[in-house]
């Protein structure tokens, strides 16, 4: 409890100024005097709840949005259709761009007793920071350890290293069909499914790792890549070639002192060309600007629904899409993008493991931040389930409702100073300003017409109206201004990335900067035949995804609330790309 009430009266209190951003007439730079000392007193977690009850006002505050609380929360019931756990005994052959369509990633236990899962009762483990527990020599040679267990049981024993792998691989790569619907793979990325999901498959990857080593409170390290100190690719992984944890197939480049880029994409280094301080502030903004919008409406964070039957891949939610740029970073820079780079065998890095306790930490912090109300009060969410091998050796079956209090499934992060809480400064770029002969020439926008539209090798800008202007602040609490950009198909194999820029126009003109950026579109390989052709017609569709951004505090930032229109500039950065439509919607706010 103490530690709740520590990180409110940071909060609340000036050591936090989040709230006395100025509005400067040059934008947004607005400095946050940085760390900002956000800290929960020390022992962190336990306790009730889940050790960050915020009033959500505050949180608002602190994070720079201009909607406060609102009481709107809407809850659509539609038919019940949670996906049920994969029929383990149909499980079939896998496939990813560049490895082939014959993957192997089927479990060894196809016919199996499946159990409910038991929660356990053990001590609360703590997970720490990667460059912290660095240090920490005792724990680095447990955990060392453990995963050197790991890897050294019988191939196919399924707490083996490699096994464990290829669960990702199985729930990821096609190799489960929904049950009842054999058109339908069980799928959870893209979705409302990839928290939860991503929360269990660590939950017991870490207590089967504590079993080898016999230690119940043995906790994953998390890579802290929203604090600068923690923006490189954990030493603890590079620093020893011969080391369990260790992994060869990796960008070195981007080993330390290298400063990992939210907008990485493969194509340059430097997602946007920034640098050094630079590039750790836009980082940071990014950050803030995933929770901003998202606090009041969680498919924007966490991802779209998606329902028994339902073509798979849905809408990527804010954080899955930076890390999908942080998987992108951290595997090979040339094709085929196995390991980090690959859904199909990212869990063959122990770096994978370290790169989601951070994504399930800010989750967690996410979820505080909303005082733990219930992102989707939708029991298609709630009940969906999946199945794990558990640290008895049993396959047991979890909801997830179930995988909402970290509490209940016994662990807790240490806290650390959030730095992203609140405004970030960062630099103008040139490379978001069209390239242009003329200075300051202005050129006739679009709107984006009736057909699905290419992204090419140059940015794409059309003129999209405003669903409404000069909101309200009540009006703004009720409904959230999302940008969509609709009906992505992603028609090269390999990886697919697009930036997405907003600015107001000058009358039905466009100026040559392409304004604030609001988000992107980021795709790991895409599954596709080895010639890297879309599948035949018949075999798999292709698959069509929905990107929705946050734009009402965008909006405030750059002092457009009055425009009746935006340009929106969809930036190519990789993959061949076409898009359905760019519109831009109120959505009724959950919060
Ligand atoms: Cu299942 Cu980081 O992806």
């Amino acid at each position: 409890m103490s530690s709740q009430v520590g990180f409110l009266r940071t909060i609340g209190s000036s050591a936090c100024p989040l709230q006395q951003e100025q509005r400067s007439r040059e934008r947004r730079l607005r400095l946050v005097p940085a760390p900002v000392t956000c800290r929960q007193s020390q022992g962190g977690g336990g306790g009730g709840g889940d050790g960050l009850i915020l009033d959500r006002r505050n949180v608002l505050l602190a994070l720079g949005g201009a909607a406060a609380t609102a009481t709107a929360s809407s809850s659509k019931m539609v038919l019940a259709a949670p996906v049920t756990p994969p029929d383990l005994s149909k499980c079939h052959d896998a496939n990813a761009s560049g490895l082939g369509d014959n993957l192997k990633c089927c479990p060894p236990y196809t016919s199996a007793t499946v159990y409910d899962y038991e929660f356990p009762a053990t001590p609360l483990r703590v997970r720490r920071p990667a460059h912290l527990v660095k240090s920490d020599e005792e724990y680095m040679a447990k955990y060392k350890e453990a995963v050197k267990k790991m890897k050294e049981l019988p191939e196919n024993h399924p707490w083996n290293y490699y096994q464990q792998a290829l669960i990702h691989c199985a729930y990821c790569n096609e190799a489960y069909d929904q049950v009842g619907y054999p058109n339908a793979n069980v799928q959870v990325h893209f979705s409302w499914f990839f928290l939860p999901w991503h929360r269990y498959y660590l939950h017991f990857y870490e207590r089967i790792l504590g079993k080898l080593i016999d230690d119940d409170t043995f906790a994953l390290p998390y890579w802290n890549f929203d604090a600068e100190d923690g923006m490189n690719l954990p030493e603890i992984f590079t620093m020893d070639p011969t080391s369990s944890i260790y992994n060869d197939k990796r960008d070195k480049s981007h080993y330390y002192p290298a400063i990992v880029d939210y907008k990485y994409g493969y194509a340059n280094t430097a997602g946007t060309g920034e640098t050094g301080k630079d590039l750790v502030q836009a980082n940071l903004s990014y950050m803030s600007k995933t929770f901003k919008d998202s606090l009041q409406l969680p498919e924007l964070f966490m991802g779209d629904p998606l329902r028994a039957g339902e073509e798979s891949e849905k809408g990527t939610g804010g954080l899955e899409t930076i890390h999908n740029a942080l998987h992108q970073w951290v595997g090979p820079a040339e094709s085929p993008h196995t390991d980090m780079g690959s859904f199909a065998t990212a869990g063959r890095d122990s770096v994978f493991f370290c790169l989601h306790a951070n994504v399930d930490r800010l989750w967690h912090l996410y979820r505080g931040f909303r005082g733990n109300k219930v992102e989707f009060n939708d029991p298609d969410w709630l009940e969906s389930s999946f199945l794990f091998y558990d640290e008895d050796e049993k396959v047991v079956q979890v909801k997830i409702k179930d995988a909402l209090s970290t509490t209940k499934l016994r662990y807790t992060y240490e806290e650390v100073p959030i730095p992203w809480m609140g405004r970030v400064s960062i630099k103008k770029k040139a490379e978001t300003k069209e390239k242009s002969t003329t200075e300051l020439s202005l050129v006739r926008v679009g709107e984006f017409g009736s057909q699905p539209r290419e992204l090419g090798t140059s940015p794409l800008r059309v003129l999209v109206s405003r669903s409404k202007k000069n909101r309200k602040k009540a009006e703004k609490q009720d409904k959230v201004e999302v940008l969509q950009v609709k009906d992505i198909v992603v028609t090269s194999s390999g990886p697919a990335r697009f930036d997405v820029y907003v600015a107001a126009p000058y009358g039905d003109l466009a100026g040559p900067d392409y304004g604030d950026f609001a988000g992107s579109f980021v795709k790991l390989p895409h599954t596709m035949n080895e010639k890297g052709k879309m599948p035949e017609s018949g075999m798999k569709k292709k698959k069509k995804a929905n990107l929705k951004l946050g734009l009402t505090s965008i909006l405030e930032d750059i002092e457009a609330d009055d425009a009746d229109k935006l340009v929106v500039t969809l930036v190519p950065r990789v993959g061949e790309i076409t898009v359905g439509n760019v519109v831009d919607k109120l959505v009724l706010s959950n919060y």
